[in-house]
Formats: structure tokens, C-alpha cells, sequence
């Protein structure tokens, strides 16, 4: 069996320092925000994964539809040697992918949460015992390199993470992603599409209430790196509709007017009753808004795919 091997592009203590610095400005700023990637330690990943398995939450199950369905061709179109993969979590529907890329050489994951890509690289060594995993413990927002494996690469960010970025960072993201890409070398992009309200609330705010665990896991995460004394009970989780950016916002609101002390960035944090955190954004897409920030980006969309009944596209796009 090949070696997993995993590399740390950021000291570990980068994490902290820049943890620090997004809680140290998201929470003294009005409206209050922390970025959406501080929800996914160990705990935040299981979550995750939980999130992926229930019946209101249909973007995992559409997406999963359409790699069955569409692998094959992407495999044809990209011939894929490389295949890199941004914010892999548990890399479980990538399975689909690389059972197709038949001429696979490389598989690089990419994502923050250490525990995810090394649980993921073990359980994919197992299934295809003489592919290389190379994971890189890396923010993708950050800029870095990839290491020198054979092209053509095909780079897949899947689940519709994107759509986790505000507009101005997807812009920045895609045209850093652009940069990796060489001729020849090929983007897959998934995207949760626009449809009606009830159907996205639901899928955000379920019934067993493990999005507002997920939610507030990233209190839980400010508690212990930082020393905060985050009560999360003392928050509600709530997911609203913004119709005018077609975006989700996932907030946690103050039950009641209390004070948060985080000693390791000596701050202490006042909230009103029901003022909120906006701690995620999870923005829907339409097929001319898609090719259009990809175009911007220099990517030409080539082939856009759906599931049957509309809810999720891939895209594959390559280098204009
Ligand atoms: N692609 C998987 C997982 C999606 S969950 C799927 O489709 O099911 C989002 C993943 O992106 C998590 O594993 C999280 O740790 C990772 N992630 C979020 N922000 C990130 C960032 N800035 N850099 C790297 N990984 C990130
Ligand atoms: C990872 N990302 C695409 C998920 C989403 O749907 O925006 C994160 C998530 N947030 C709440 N549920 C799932």
C-alpha cells in the first residue's frame, strides 16, 4: 500500500494567530461575524458528516447523484493523472470520482481539519491500495502550492463549499485556483442552486437540530483554543433566506444580555438581548451567475451537469 503522506503548510501555531485575529475582529465589529471555517475541528467535521446524512439536507444526496452519474464523462474529458481536491472533508463522494479517473496517479486533499483528511486518506488507501494520497492541511484562501505530481490535474471543490464565500472572496479564490491550474488542467465546481425558501430552510435549520450543534460548535472551538466562556446554551440557532444575495446567513443569537470574557486576547465581549453572530453565509446559484464568475476568473464553463430534479449542478470548466 502506498504511504499517506501529510503535510502542514502552515506552522500550527498559524492557526491560532490567525483564529486570534478573526474572533479578535469579528466580535468588536457591528454586525458581529466569524468565518465559517473555525466550525470544522474534530468535532465540527463528525457534524458535518451528520449534517450530510439527514433527510432535510439535500445537497450531499444531489451532488452524490450526479458524480454517479457524470464520473465516467469526466473522467473522458479531463483524463485526469492529478486529481486535487479543496475542503475534501470526509473525501466520501470523491470515491465516485476516483473509481472513473482510471489512469489516477495522485489524489491531493486539501482542508483545515487535520483529523478529516487523515481519517479520509487511510479509508481511500484501503479501497485503491497503489494510489498516492498526498493531503495538505492548508486554508485555501491563503494561497498554496501543490506539490509536483503528474498532470493533468483536474481540481474538484465539491459540496458547494463555494458558496460559503462572500462574492469579493470567490472572486479572490478563483482566480488564486486559476493560477494553480496549468493548460490542459481542468476545475469541477459544485453548486447548491437557487430554489424555494421552505426547501433551503429546512435544509439549514433541520428538525433534529444537529445544524444548530454545528452552529454553535464554533463557540465551543473559541472556548477551548482561547480560554472564552461561551455559554452555548445561551445562544438560538437561526437560519434565514436573504432573497436579495440568494444566500442563507446562519447567525447565533443572544438569548439575553450577557458578556463574554476571552482571556487569551485579554477582551471582553458585550452582546444585547438577541443581538446575533452571523457565522456562516451559504450562497445559491443560477447556470449564468456560475459562468459568469467563472469567465471573470478566466475559466470557459464546458460542461454543466444536474441532478434529476434540479436542486445541485457540477460544472467543469477549463483554463480560458
Ligand atoms: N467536500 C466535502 C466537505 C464539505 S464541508 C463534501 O462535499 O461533503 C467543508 C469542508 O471544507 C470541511 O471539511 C472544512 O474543514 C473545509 N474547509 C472550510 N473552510 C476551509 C478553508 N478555508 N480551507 C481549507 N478547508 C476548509
Ligand atoms: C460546507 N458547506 C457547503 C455547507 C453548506 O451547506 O453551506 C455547510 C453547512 N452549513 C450548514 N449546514 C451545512
Amino acid at each position: 500500500m502506498s504511504p499517506l503522506t501529510v503535510t502542514r503548510t502552515l506552522p500550527a501555531d498559524a492557526t491560532t494567530a490567525a483564529l486570534r485575529a478573526d474572533v479578535a475582529h469579528g466580535l468588536t465589529r457591528t454586525p458581529k461575524q466569524l468565518p465559517p471555517k473555525w466550525f470544522y475541528d474534530a468535532r465540527g467535521s463528525e457534524l458535518f458528516d451528520e449534517i450530510t446524512t439527514l433527510p432535510d439536507y439535500y445537497p450531499t444526496r444531489a451532488e452524490r447523484e450526479i458524480l454517479i452519474s457524470r464520473s465516467a464523462d469526466i473522467a473522458t474529458a479531463t483524463g485526469a493523472r492529478t486529481l486535487v481536491e479543496l475542503g475534501s472533508g470526509s473525501s466520501d463522494k470523491t470515491r465516485h470520482l476516483i473509481a472513473a479517473l482510471t489512469g489516477l496517479h495522485t489524489y491531493v486533499p486539501v482542508d483545515v481539519s487535520e483529523t478529516a483528511l487523515t481519517a479520509a486518506g487511510e479509508a481511500l488507501l484501503t479501497l485503491h491500495p497503489d494510489l498516492t494520497v498526498h493531503a495538505l492541511v492548508a486554508d485555501f484562501q491563503q494561497g498554496f502550492a501543490l506539490p509536483g505530481t503528474p498532470g493533468p490535474r483536474l481540481l474538484a471543490f465539491l459540496g458547494g463549499t463555494i458558496g460559503n464565500l462572500l462574492p469579493e472572496e470567490r472572486a479572490a479564490f478563483l482566480r488564486s485556483v486559476r493560477d494553480l491550474l496549468a493548460p490542459g488542467d481542468a476545475l469541477l465546481l459544485g453548486t447548491d442552486l437557487v430554489k424555494p425558501e421552505p426547501t433551503l430552510i429546512a435544509a439549514y435549520d433541520d428538525a433534529r437540530g444537529v445544524t444548530a450543534d454545528f452552529n454553535k460548535n464554533v463557540l465551543n472551538v473559541i472556548n477551548r483554543e482561547l480560554g472564552a466562556d461561551f455559554d452555548p446554551a445561551d445562544f438560538h440557532h437561526v437560519a434565514l433566506w436573504n432573497a436579495e444575495r440568494e444566500w442563507i446567513e446562519m447567525r447565533l443569537r443572544a438569548r439575553k444580555e450577557l458578556t463574554v470574557k476571552i482571556p487569551a486576547l485579554d477582551l471582553a465581549v458585550p452582546f444585547a438581548e438577541g443581538e446575533e453572530i452571523r457565522t456562516e453565509i451559504s450562497a445559491k446559484f443560477r447556470q449564468e451567475g456560475v459562468r459568469e464568475e467563472l469567465g471573470v476568473a478566466g475559466f470557459e464553463l464546458s460542461r454543466w451537469w444536474t441532478d434529476e430534479a434540479g436542486r445541485f449542478a457540477l460544472s467543469l470548466a477549463v483554463r480560458a
